[in-house]
């Protein structure tokens, strides 16, 4: 049977997405895969990519990062997924600049080292909704330039007394920093709006509060100044919250930031720093290919790590249906990762 590649490309910014076809990815690199797609997650960047001129992006691209679907070649290198498996991957076509890799396709090649098996009892929607929020949110926890908190490779660490403060974990980057904490053996401090207290409780966290009240910034600088802190991870809003947060602090922590940093938002004492998750920094060997290969396989299969923000499937219209996916991350979420499905 002849395979046909449709794709959603994105030829510059600010005009309609086209759908078209493009070469299937058959050319792969001895440590890719090739994936056919069955369902896609939403991300930000996703609508940010068709209006503005980002500096290391390159049009036409095909957009799209979360994927999931069943493995349908393998490069000559891998050795731990064969044709068949159901996976999750990241694909990072908006940065390598080359549309093999766009997520937003019925076939993309991913780099081995940013796939993972999932269960068996998991949707392709479910899987679709880790991928980018996971990744971004480890390479902040435990990349040395950031956190740099001990990764648990083989499964959950021992738990300790020390604490992360997570501004934001509601959002995708949120949950899986939340989650990823605990895995560390720390406890969590975080925010979110109250009527999703539950939600991140369900996490882990022990200690929440609404980002909108009044007088939250000194109520958690006070209530994390009689703790052991050991740094302070921003996910979502504007990372001058957290920042100021820190400055009200006796220690100081260091923030770091899913978010952009922009003039004036970090106040002298505070030191804070962007999570940069790209190639080659996108494949860090320290962080995210143990954790894809090792501890989230069997953390996803024991129902440890739970797929979290819950899917919100929007349709099952395969790549006529991105934009409408794309639409609805743009009007924002909460709690929530928007999917579209690929039959
Ligand atoms: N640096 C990187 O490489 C990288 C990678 C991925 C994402 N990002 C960025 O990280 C951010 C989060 O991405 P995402 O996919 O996780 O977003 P998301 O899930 O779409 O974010 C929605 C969530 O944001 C929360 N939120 C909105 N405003 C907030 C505020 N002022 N304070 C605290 N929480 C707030 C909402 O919480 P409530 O509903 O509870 O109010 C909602 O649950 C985005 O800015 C994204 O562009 C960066």
């Amino acid at each position: 049977m002849t395979e046909i590649n449709k794709a959603f490309w994105q030829d510059a910014i600010n005009i309609p997405a086209e759908i078209r076809t493009a070469s299937v990815p058959t050319n792969l690199q001895p440590h890719e895969i090739q994936i056919r797609t069955h369902a896609w997650g939403f991300n930000p960047v996703d609508s940010a990519v068709q209006k503005f001129p980002i500096p290391i992006m390159q049009w036409p691209m095909i957009p799209g990062v979360d994927v999931c679907g069943v493995v349908s070649r393998t490069g000559s290198s891998v050795t731990n997924f064969q044709q068949g498996d159901r996976v999750l991957a990241t694909a990072v076509g908006t940065i390598t600049n080359d549309p093999r890799h766009g997520g937003f396709q019925t076939y993309v090649a991913v780099d081995a080292k940013l796939a993972c098996s999932i269960p068996a009892r998991f949707s392709f929607a479910d899987g679709a909704v880790l991928p980018l929020g996971l990744g971004t949110s480890a390479h902040g926890l435990y990349a040395k330039q950031y956190l740099a908190l001990d990764v648990p490779r083989d499964g959950p660490l021992k738990h300790t007394d020390r604490w992360l403060f997570v501004w934001g974990a509601s959002s995708c980057v949120g949950s899986n920093a939340v989650q990823l904490a605990r895995a560390s053996g720390l406890r969590v401090v975080a925010t979110c709006s109250a009527k999703n207290f539950d939600y991140v409780r369900s996490l882990g966290t022990e200690v929440v509060r609404d980002y909108n009240d009044a007088g939250v910034i000194d109520d958690l600088a006070a209530l994390l100044d009689e703790r052991d802190v050991a740094g302070i991870f921003h996910a979502a809003g504007e990372v001058k919250t957290s920042a100021a947060v820190a400055a009200k602090m006796k220690k100081k922590p260091f923030v770091c930031t899913a978010t952009f940093i922009s003039d004036g938002d970090i106040p002298d004492g505070v030191t804070a720093k962007m999570i940069w998750y790209t190639p080659p920094e996108i494949i860090f060997e320290e962080t995210t290919a143990p954790l894809f290969e090792k501890f989230l396989p069997a953390a996803l299969e024991s129902g440890e790590y739970k797929v979290a923000p819950p899917p919100y499937v929007v349709n099952k219209k395969g790549v006529e249906g991105i934009q409408e996916g794309i639409d609805t991350i743009a009007k924002g979420v909460s709690a929530t990762k928007i999917v579209v499905e690929n039959p």
